[in-house]
């Protein structure tokens, strides 16, 4: 049965995370590590897991690694945006491995013209080099584009559609703890906003881009809200961080697909500490009328783990090319032995 050879390509929080779960799954076979944080290269995957060496040294030469292990599939989750992450995929699909990222605006780049002609690029040199790429994750990747679009598959007609994603984020990671302003004033939180230190969350405007498109909706465009502080009249706290009342304890943010000047796509993403229910919601305003609630809200950091993991086998089996999420077979659980999955 078939062994699928893994090369984590950005080993932090993220990164670390999956390749821990990969080294539970069977039929699997982590076989390079790689990522530019001096502090990481150098030393065995295993021991940055916290656990006994695994022979995985973390490298920062990307050609070496791959062209030394010839891996099955590149893990990738380094960056956020493509300006960012364009030159490391353009260097790992020159090997013809095929990959998959968390990389949020990679999950729907054709929602923007610069994405576009990264997109075009980049679908270029995989079909050229025979290999996929695919950028998901929970959000974007899932929750506020995957799944609304899952549910419309039982509707007659489709009006409108209304995401919420409402999460306490003491529950999650530290940098995406850091990355919503946590613990600032709220003076800071709209400097570090402003001077682009913060970003919020990335990737509503891919989500949108990907439901509008896949509905067939032309969109007059798609509007970002400025991003909100959340201020509570308490003291929350997390692991990291103590937000006093009247500090900013994370973040708001809203954006919508405008079409014949109606807002037809709502994205509301809200995630502090201290929220006081955590829910994911999709209400569907079509025949039939759709509510579905996940209460509480899918956990992100195993949720991204989950998609990416589960989504291995089907960009091994894709056609050569830049894929989204609504070009694969359905997303669903693996067995514990992927290549089992794999046949
Ligand atoms: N789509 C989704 O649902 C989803 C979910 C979770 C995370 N993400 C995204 O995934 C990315 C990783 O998240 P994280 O929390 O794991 O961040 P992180 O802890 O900062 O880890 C990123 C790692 O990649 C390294 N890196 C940066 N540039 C690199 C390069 N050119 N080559 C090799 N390694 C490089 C970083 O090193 P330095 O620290 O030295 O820069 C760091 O070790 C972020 O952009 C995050 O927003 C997306």
């Amino acid at each position: 049965m078939k062994t699928i050879r893994v090369v984590s390509y950005g080993v932090g929080v993220i990164g670390r995370r999956i390749a821990e779960h990969l080294l539970s799954k069977e039929g699997v076979e982590i076989v390079g590590a790689i990522d530019i944080d001096p502090n990481k290269v150098g030393k065995d995957l295993g021991e940055l897991l916290g656990r006994q060496p695994i022979g995985v040294v973390v490298s920062d030469d990307v050609d070496d690694v791959l062209s030394s292990t010839k891996p099955d599939i590149i893990v990738h989750s380094t960056m956020s945006y493509l300006k960012d992450t364009y030159p490391q995929f353009e260097g790992i699909l020159k090997h013809g491995v095929d990959t998959i990222s968390t990389c949020e605006e990679l999950s729907f780049p054709y929602a923007t013209e610069e994405g576009k002609a990264y997109a075009e690029k980049l679908d270029k040199v995989a079909k050229e080099n025979g290999a996929t790429l695919l950028g998901t994750g929970i959000n974007p990747g899932f929750l506020m584009d995957t799944l609304p679009l899952l549910l419309t598959g039982v509707c007659v007609e489709v009006r409108r559609i209304e995401v919420v994603r409402q999460m306490d984020a003491a529950t999650r990671r530290i940098p995406f703890q850091k990355k919503i302003g946590a613990g600032l004033t709220v003076e800071e939180f709209k400097r570090k906003i402003e001077g682009g230190e913060i970003t919020g969350h990335v990737g509503l405007v891919q989500s949108i881009g990907m439901i509008a498109d896949t509905l067939g909706w032309v969109l007059d465009r798609i509007e970002v809200e400025p991003v909100e502080p959340v201020v509570l009249d308490r003291d929350v706290r997390s692991d990291y961080v103590e937000v006093p009342k009247g500090y900013n304890a994370g973040l708001r943010q809203k954006a919508h697909g405008i079409m014949d000047g109606e807002k037809v796509i709502t994205l509301d993403f809200r995630a502090y500490i201290g929220a006081e229910e955590e829910y994911d919601s999709v209400t569907i305003d079509g025949v039939p009328p759709i509510h579905q609630k996940i209460s509480p809200c899918v956990h992100g950091d195993y949720g991204t783990v989950g998609v990416i993991t589960n989504m291995i086998p089907r960009v091994i089996e894709a056609e050569p090319g830049l894929k989204t999420m609504r070009d694969l077979p359905l997303i669903h659980a693996t067995p514990v032995h992927m290549g089992r999955y794999l046949g």
